[in-house]
């Protein structure tokens, strides 16, 4: 388990390449919505206390982290955690405030392709990030079913 500090400093390292991305050639290739939510990511960083987590490794060797939090079947927060590009962070931002309120049945069905539209589309090399991030909420929901289920979890109301 990371420390606060190295968490920290891994936060100043994803700030940093966003600032980086936000400089560089990458930001003509991108929609507006995706800069919007690289520039300024929301729900960002581990949940100690959460209901369930679910990491995805790409094959481009990125990883991607998940928590959430549910209550009578209804996401109440969910946060994400990547060492991966911009793409995959204006992901993870996409997808966390879609879910928040949503039924974790409905959560389930949402689609890559889904998180791209939000995003008004990724570059065709980069549509595996949204791929990362669906795989990595519905291991998290699955972990939060899972733990319910063997009862390491209080029925929250
Ligand atoms: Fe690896 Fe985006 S997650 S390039």
């Amino acid at each position: 388990m990371k420390d606060d500090n190295s968490m920290k400093d891994e936060l100043d390292e994803l700030a940093e390449n966003v600032t980086l991305i936000m400089e560089g050639e990458d930001a003509k290739i991108y929609s507006e919505e995706v800069i919007v939510e690289f520039r300024d990511p929301s729900n960002i960083g581990r949940m100690a206390d959460a209901d369930g987590q679910g990491v995805a490794d790409g094959l481009c060797k990125d990883t991607m982290e998940m928590y959430v939090k549910v209550r009578d079947g209804v996401i109440t927060e969910c946060t994400f955690f990547t060492d991966g590009c911009g793409a995959t962070i204006a992901c993870g931002s996409r997808l966390t405030r879609f879910v928040k309120e949503l039924r974790t049945e409905d959560a389930m069905q949402v689609r890559p392709q889904d998180l791209v539209s939000m995003l008004n589309g990724l570059p065709p090399d980069h549509e595996h990030c949204a791929a990362l991030a669906i795989i990595a909420l519905r291991n998290a929901l699955r972990n939060c079913e899972a733990r319910r289920s063997a009862g390491a979890l209080e029925v929250r109301r």
